[in-house]
C-alpha cells in the first residue's frame, strides 16, 4: 500500500484568494509563518453565523443569542478536542497569541515574581514572548536569563539546569518563527517543572503544523493565533492548567468577567469567563472553530509529512539552482524543522530580494521577524522568509527558485 499523500490540487480548490494572478503570473504565497490564507469552509462558516445567528454570546436569552453562544462554545470544544485539554474551560480566548503571553505575564507574574526572581528566555524568541517577560520583570526588579543558540540554530542546553537553578518562569518557542527549528518541548517543560518554574509556550508555528497534545507536551500554559491556522485574525487561545487558572487573578476588567460588582469592588467569575472581559470574538471564534475541523479533516500527521517533503525538496532545489551566494538558516535536516527557511542571499538586502520576488508573484517576508536578539545573534539584520503550508506544492518552489535565480542575476552577484 503507497503512502497517502497530500491531495494538494484539491485543497487550493477551496482557497479562492490563490487562484488569482498578479501580473499575468500565477500568484504564490509562501508567507504562512506570518499569516495563512483561509478555505471557503471557514468563510462560509463566519459568513453563515453573520447571516443567520448574530448576537452577542452569554447575555440575551433569545433563540439568535442562544445560537451565538452555542456556536462560540462549540469553537470551545473544537479548539481544545485539537490539542488534547481535558477540559474546554481551560481555554481562553484572546485577542491574539500576543495578549494570551501578556496574560500570563501580567495575572500569573504579578501575583507570583518577587524582586530578585529569575525568568528564562531563548534567544530564539519572538518579541511576543520576550516583551511581556521583560515588562514585568522591570516592574518587579526580576531576572531575565536566555538559553543560547547554537550555530545550526538550535537550542544550546548545556547548561540549561543552571540556568533554570531558582528560576520561576521558563517561556520558549515550540518552533522558531526564523530558524524552523523545532523545540524538545516536552524534554523543556520537565527541566522547568523539575526546578520548580513554570512552563510557558509560544505554541504559534507549531499547532498549525502538527498534531499538538497539551498532556504530551507537558507545559503549563501554550499560546497560539488563529490567523496562522486557517482561521481569522483578532482571536488567538490561551490553554493553561486549571489549577494554575483558577489561582490566577483577571488579566482585563469589564463586562463578561464577573460574578458580580457593588461600589466597594468586584468578584470574578470563573475561568474562562474570567479571562475574557468585553465581548469577545464571537465570529473569529466560530471562525476558528471551522478551521480546526477542516485540519482535523484532513489529518495533522499528513500535513506534517507534507511539510517535511516540501522542505526538503525546498532545501535541495534552492541549493542546487541557486548556489552558493544563498545561505539557508536553520537545522539541515529537513525532519528536525518546520516549513520555514529564512534565507540571505549574499549581501543583498532581505527587501530589495522580496521586491523582486514580488515581480515574480511570489509572497515571501522580509525583514527581523520580530525575533531581534535572534538576529543579532547571526549578526544578520534581515532575512527574506519563505514558509509553506498545505496549499503550496513543488510548483510553488520551483516559482521561489526562479524568482531568486532572478534576483541573484540582477544584483550580478
Ligand atoms: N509572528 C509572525 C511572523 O513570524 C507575524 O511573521
Amino acid at each position: 500500500m503507497s503512502t497517502p499523500t497530500l491531495d494538494v490540487a484539491a485543497i487550493r480548490k477551496d482557497f479562492p484568494i490563490l487562484s488569482q494572478v498578479q501580473d499575468g503570473k500565477r500568484l504564490v504565497f509562501l508567507d504562512s509563518a506570518a499569516s495563512s490564507q483561509h478555505p471557503t469552509q471557514v468563510l462560509d462558516a463566519m459568513n453563515d453565523i453573520y447571516l443567520h445567528s448574530y448576537a452577542n454570546v452569554h447575555r440575551g436569552v433569545y433563540q439568535l443569542a442562544e445560537r451565538a453562544t452555542s456556536a462560540y462554545e462549540s469553537a470551545r470544544d473544537s479548539v481544545a478536542r485539537f490539542i488534547g485539554a481535558p477540559d474546554p474551560n481551560e481555554v481562553i480566548f484572546t485577542k491574539n497569541a500576543t495578549e494570551a503571553i501578556n496574560l500570563v505575564a501580567q495575572s500569573w507574574g504579578r501575583q507570583n515574581l518577587k524582586p530578585g526572581d529569575a525568568i528564562v528566555l531563548t534567544l530564539m524568541e519572538h518579541h511576543a514572548n520576550i516583551v511581556p517577560w521583560q515588562m514585568i520583570a522591570a516592574e518587579l526588579d526580576c531576572e531575565i536569563r536566555w538559553v543560547p543558540v547554537t550555530d545550526e540554530g538550535e537550542l544550546d542546553l548545556t547548561d540549561l539546569d543552571q540556568l533554570l537553578d531558582g528560576a520561576k518562569v521558563f517561556a520558549f518557542t515550540s518552533m522558531s518563527n526564523v530558524l524552523g527549528t523545532i523545540n524538545p518541548v516536552a524534554r523543556l517543560t520537565q527541566a522547568a517543572r523539575a526546578a520548580g518554574a513554570i512552563s510557558v509556550v509560544d505554541a504559534c508555528q507549531s499547532v498549525p503544523h502538527f498534531s499538538t497534545d497539551v498532556a504530551e507536551l507537558g507545559a503549563d500554559f501554550i499560546a497560539f493565533s488563529a490567523h496562522k491556522m486557517l482561521g481569522p485574525s483578532g482571536i488567538g487561545v490561551l490553554w493553561g492548567k486549571k489549577d494554575l487558572l483558577d489561582a490566577m487573578p483577571p488579566f482585563l476588567g469589564g463586562g463578561g468577567m464577573i460574578l458580580n460588582v457593588t461600589t466597594e469592588g468586584f468578584t470574578a467569575d470563573g475561568v474562562p469567563g474570567k479571562f475574557e472581559a468585553g465581548t469577545p470574538p464571537i465570529v473569529e471564534a466560530v471562525g476558528l472553530g471551522a478551521a480546526v475541523d477542516y485540519l482535523e479533516n484532513i489529518g495533522m500527521d499528513l500535513i506534517r509529512q507534507h511539510e517535511v517533503e516540501l522542505t526538503a525538496y525546498a532545501m535541495r532545489t534552492l541549493t542546487e539552482r541557486v548556489g552558493d551566494d544563498l545561505l539557508i538558516m536553520g537545522p539541515s535536516e529537513p525532519a528536525a524543522r518546520g516549513g520555514v527557511l529564512s534565507l540571505s542571499l549574499a549581501d543583498v538586502h532581505a527587501h530589495d530580494v522580496s521586491q523582486v520576488l514580488d515581480e515574480h508573484a511570489v509572497c515571501i517576508r522580509p525583514g527581523h521577524h520580530c525575533a531581534k536578539p535572534l538576529m543579532r545573534r547571526f549578526d544578520v539584520n534581515a532575512t527574506a522568509r519563505a514558509s509553506v503550508y498545505i496549499y503550496n506544492d513543488i510548483d510553488d518552489i520551483d516559482a521561489l527558485a526562479d524568482a531568486l535565480v532572478a534576483a541573484r542575476d540582477f544584483f550580478s552577484l
